[in-house]
């Protein structure tokens, strides 16, 4: 039997849509990744570093139950040094985080202690 024409121009259009749908949804998805979900950094390092540190030292590194980060700048090899060991109250985050891990938030905080610095 014979297919009629409009039928098979339908579901045609419909496959179309359905194509449309599918590559709106990836698009969508693909933007929404780049805003991050509150509670989360927009970068893994900012992430390590809310996860680790702002619960002590503020989300911005303004200080909180520890000391603010900001008021002193240190370079990253210095904030490594004190994460790697654990300072006073401040836990050693050697058997917590990886060394790339400690690496790159070391990294973070230093450049938040840069960043105010001279403010
Ligand atoms: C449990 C709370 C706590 C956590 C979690 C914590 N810290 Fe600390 N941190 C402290 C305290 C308290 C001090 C002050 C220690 C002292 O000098 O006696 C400190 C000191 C520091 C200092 C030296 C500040 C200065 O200028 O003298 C740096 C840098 C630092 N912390 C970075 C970090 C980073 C990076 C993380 C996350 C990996 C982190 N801290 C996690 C409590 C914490």
């Amino acid at each position: 039997m014979k297919k009629s024409p409009s039928t098979s121009g339908r579901s045609r259009s419909f496959l179309a849509a359905l194509l449309v749908f599918a590559v709106l949804v990836a698009l969508q998805s693909a933007v929404s990744c780049r805003v991050p979900p509150p509670g989360r950094g927009a970068t893994p390092q900012e992430d390590l570093y809310r996860q680790n540190c702002a619960l002590c030292h503020g989300i911005n590194g303004g200080g909180a139950q520890g000391p603010p980060l900001i008021d002193r700048p240190r370079s990253a090899e210095e904030v490594r040094a004190i994460v790697v060991a654990g300072r006073g109250e401040m836990p050693s985050f050697s058997d917590k985080l990886s060394e790339e891990q400690i690496t790159a938030v070391a990294e973070y905080a230093a450049g938040l202690s840069q960043a105010s610095s001279g403010r």
